[in-house]
Parts: C-alpha cells; structure tokens; sequence
C-alpha cells in the first residue's frame, strides 16, 4: 500500500474545486510512449522534438505524417489505465472538477472524463496545414501527407507543436480552473513544457495546495506540496480508495 500523508486525504475529502493537469505519463502504462524517452524500433534514431515541429512539417511532410501516423496507430489500439480510470472518479466524487491535459490521445475520454481541457489539440483529429479547418475525410491518393479537400494543401494532426501557440480559449479555461483549484494535482508530466508547466505555479500563487505524482524528480518537485514519488497508475486508485473508502 502507498504511504498517503493523512492530511492530504483529509483535504482531498473536504475540498470542492479540484483540478488536475496531465502529462504523457498519464498515457505511460497505456503503452503509449512519452515524449523524453528513447524511441525504439523505426523511429529509434529520431527525438520526437525534431518531429513534432512546423519546421519538420516543411522540411518532411512525408516523414512527419508518417510519425504520426505510428502514434495514431499506437493511440488506437491503447486502452485507459488505471490512472485516467481514478482521475474518472474524482471527478464523479468532486464539485467542481476541471481536467487539463496535456495529451493528444483522448485516452481521459475514452475512460469516461467529462469536463477535460486538451491543451495540445487531438492526434486523432486532422486539419488543413494551411488555414487550420478541420477536416474528417479526403481522397486517399496513397499521397502522404494526403491533400485538403478545400484546398489542396497538406493536412496535418490538430496538435500543437512545439513553437505554436495554444487553443486560445482552452488555455484561457486551464489558467481559470488553476487559480480557482482548491487542490492542484500535476501528473505524470515533466513540468518543463510551457504554458502547461506555469499553470501549478499559478495555482500555487492563488493559494492552491500543489499536488504532484511522478517516479522522477522535475522542476515542480521542489515547490509541490505533497510530491507522490511513483506511478500514476499506481498512486492514483491507492487515492481514491482510501479517500472515499468509506463512501
Ligand atoms: P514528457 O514526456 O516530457 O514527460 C513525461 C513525464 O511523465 C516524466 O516526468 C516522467 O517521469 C513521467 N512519467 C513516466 N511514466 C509515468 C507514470 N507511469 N506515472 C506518472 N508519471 C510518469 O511529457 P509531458 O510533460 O506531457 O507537447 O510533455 C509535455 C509536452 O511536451 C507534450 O504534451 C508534448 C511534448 O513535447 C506537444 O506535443 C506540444
């Protein structure tokens, strides 16, 4: 069993407005790689951070859709761990819960989350390159990446890459629920991609107790309140279990 300090189970039960903000982590125990490992197999020799860029869009269109469409593969086949399934039951147990993520693979969906935030958009979703419709069929001309229907410029995954900006709307929403959290959970991410990595330092500031779950060490570590050392898919059941045990 995880050693729980009993004053965060207390303040777990008694607060109303909870927030958590995930990372690839989260997705981890899906089978789903994270962004900092070492990729295997195909893609062993590329870092995902030359990939997932409009530079490398430019550069290989061909080679950049067809990384993605590994990680759609990888996505479609994953199933919710136990993490996204303890996150589906604070939100039934709490007031007011937000879920922020990080993740581009619906996996919090999948598992039955309601109120969630993508803050980087949805692999599973594709859009025109050019003017940013989204776009749900094309003529597949085994062209990779495959053309705009409308237009006839490449289409891309509705993600945000790195040196793009945020849905403007998700993160004005993500930034409102940290600062209004009573209780501020960041999970299985690395706390170093911004704007998603300031949003526990935001909370922090309006007073929110800061909450994190990771095996490792990250640059939040240091300013969390509770640091939950371990996996997310592990620690997050153990929660709620003996939050709402009595229940
Ligand atoms: P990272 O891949 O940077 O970090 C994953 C974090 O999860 C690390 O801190 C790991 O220690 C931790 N971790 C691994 N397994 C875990 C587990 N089972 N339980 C809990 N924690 C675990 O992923 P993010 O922080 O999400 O952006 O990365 C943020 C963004 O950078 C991503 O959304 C993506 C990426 O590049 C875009 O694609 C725009």
């Amino acid at each position: 069993m995880f050693d729980i300090p009993r004053k965060l189970i207390h303040g777990i039960k008694n607060a109303a407005k909870i927030t958590v903000l995930t990372g690839a982590g989260v997705s981890a125990e899906s089978g789903i790689p994270t962004f900092r490992v070492a990729q295997t197999g195909l893609w062993a020799k590329y870092d995902p951070s030359d990939l997932a860029t409009l530079e490398a869009f430019r550069r290989n269109p061909r080679l950049v859709w067809n990384w993605y469409e590994w990680r759609r593969g990888l996505v479609r086949e994953s199933m919710p761990n136990p993490a996204h399934t303890a996150i589906v039951e604070f939100e039934k147990k709490v007031n007011i819960f937000t879920l922020i993520t990080q993740n581009v693979d619906g996996l919090h969906a999948k598992a039955g989350s309601q109120n969630i935030i993508e803050l980087h958009g949805n692999i599973l979703r594709t859009k025109c390159s050019e003017n940013s419709r989204i776009v749900s069929s094309w003529v597949d001309k085994e062209e990779e990446p495959p053309r705009c229907p409308n237009c006839g410029a490449y289409l891309r995954p509705d993600v945000v890459w790195f040196g793009e900006g945020l849905p403007h709307d998700a993160l004005e929403l993500a930034v409102e629920a940290s600062q209004d959290s009573e209780i501020f959970f960041s999970v299985g991410t690395s706390s170093i991609v911004q704007p998603a990595a300031s949003l526990a330092v935001q909370a922090l500031q309006s007073g929110a107790l800061v909450v994190e779950v990771n095996p490792d060490e990250t640059p939040l570590t240091q300013y969390a309140n509770y640091a939950l050392t371990g996996l997310a898919g592990k620690i997050l059941p153990e929660l709620v279990q003996q939050v709402w045990k009595e229940d």
